[in-house]
């Protein structure tokens, strides 16, 4: 079985990448946080920072694109071989109405001509290898087989399906019964993403879709960030999480030193890591309001390092 990193933008970045690889373990696979590109540039050029190679030293991500038109990927391929990497996979799955409106993302899935034409045309001459992230479709999971046989004339490398359609954004039931129909159909490697929180969760996909051997979590590791070592087995005592949890913040810290300049953006940024990982502490409601509330990193550090010490 293979687990991924799922891209979480604002949360896996280098930052949370690097500090779990080094101190909480390895996926199998790591992916960016989507590169926007649009209109002949990139959307917002510090997105590209994600996939420097200075800034994954541990494990190389594979970097994510969401555009909808060849000459866009063509621009995000130069920027794949200029940092070495070999592998790209396409965003069809971003559920924001400002990207589906544009046709990207999720927006892409009810057009399959469009999707036809997309893939035709990066596959007419990249060298990379391409994987797909995608969801059921748009505003309904029947969508889904119109796109079977369009990703079916492609030779992906894998496909990643979020078992939601864009309109539900994050919310609302994951329709696992649509997965286990539909991944059969398709004949490339499938990978499932979506909702995993325990070991439980990826039993019943295994039991529903038994073809299934790579998943992709995301909000499970923030809220957990030991479910990877659960999966693989890893008996961990309580002190020992405590000790790898104050290495894993310490390194979070140090990094997010180097990227803002000021306390408040960088008080920002753990703040939303916060918003899931509360759910690792038995109090977390309590530190995740005294999180909010922190003025500057030496409130911060009071805080987490306090709540860690007493896990422990
Ligand atoms: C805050 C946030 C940011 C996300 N950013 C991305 C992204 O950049 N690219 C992407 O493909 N999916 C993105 N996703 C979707 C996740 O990769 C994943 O598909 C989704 O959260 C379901 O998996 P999970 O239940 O394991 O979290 C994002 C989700 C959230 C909640």
């Amino acid at each position: 079985m293979q687990i991924y990193l799922a891209p979480l933008q604002g949360l896996t970045d280098w930052i949370f990448r690097e500090s779990f690889s080094e101190h909480i373990g390895r996926f199998d696979k790591t992916f960016t946080p989507f590169v926007r590109v649009q209109s002949g540039g990139f959307y917002r050029p510090s997105q590209c920072n994600d996939m420097l190679p200075a800034h994954n030293t541990f494990q190389k991500p594979v970097p994510q694109f969401l555009g909808k038109d060849a000459d866009s990927f063509k621009l995000f391929e130069e920027l794949c071989h200029e940092h070495n990497y070999t592998e790209a996979n396409i965003n069809m799955g971003c559920p924001f109405p400002m990207i589906t409106g544009k046709a990207m993302g999720a927006g892409l899935l009810s057009h399959p001509a469009d999707v036809s034409k997309l893939l035709e045309d990066i596959f007419t001459d990249t060298q990379l290898k391409i994987s797909i992230k995608c969801r059921l479709g748009q505003e309904n999971s029947t969508e889904f087989q119109a796109l079977i046989p369009v990703f079916n004339d492609f030779p992906m490398e894998e496909i990643i399906i979020h078992p939601r359609v864009g309109k539900q954004q994050y919310k609302g039931e994951i329709d696992v019964n649509a997965f286990a129909l539909y991944a059969p159909q398709l004949k490339h490697p499938i990978c499932y993403n979506g909702d995993i929180l325990t070991i439980n969760d990826v039993e019943q996909i295994q039991t529903l879709a038994p073809q299934v051997d790579r998943f992709m979590i995301g909000r499970g590791i923030l809220q957990n960030p030991f479910l990877l070592a659960e999966i693989q087995k890893q008996a961990i005592s309580q002190n020992q999480k405590a000790d790898i949890l104050r290495n894993f913040h310490l390194s979070i810290i140090e990094h997010c030193k180097q990227k803002y300049s000021g306390d408040l953006h960088f008080l920002k940024r753990l703040e939303e890591l916060w918003e899931y990982h509360h759910l690792a502490f038995e109090d977390g409601r309590k530190i995740y309001k005294q999180v909010k509330k922190c003025k500057n990193l030496v409130q911060y550090e009071a805080v987490v390092f306090k709540a860690i010490n007493e896990m422990a």
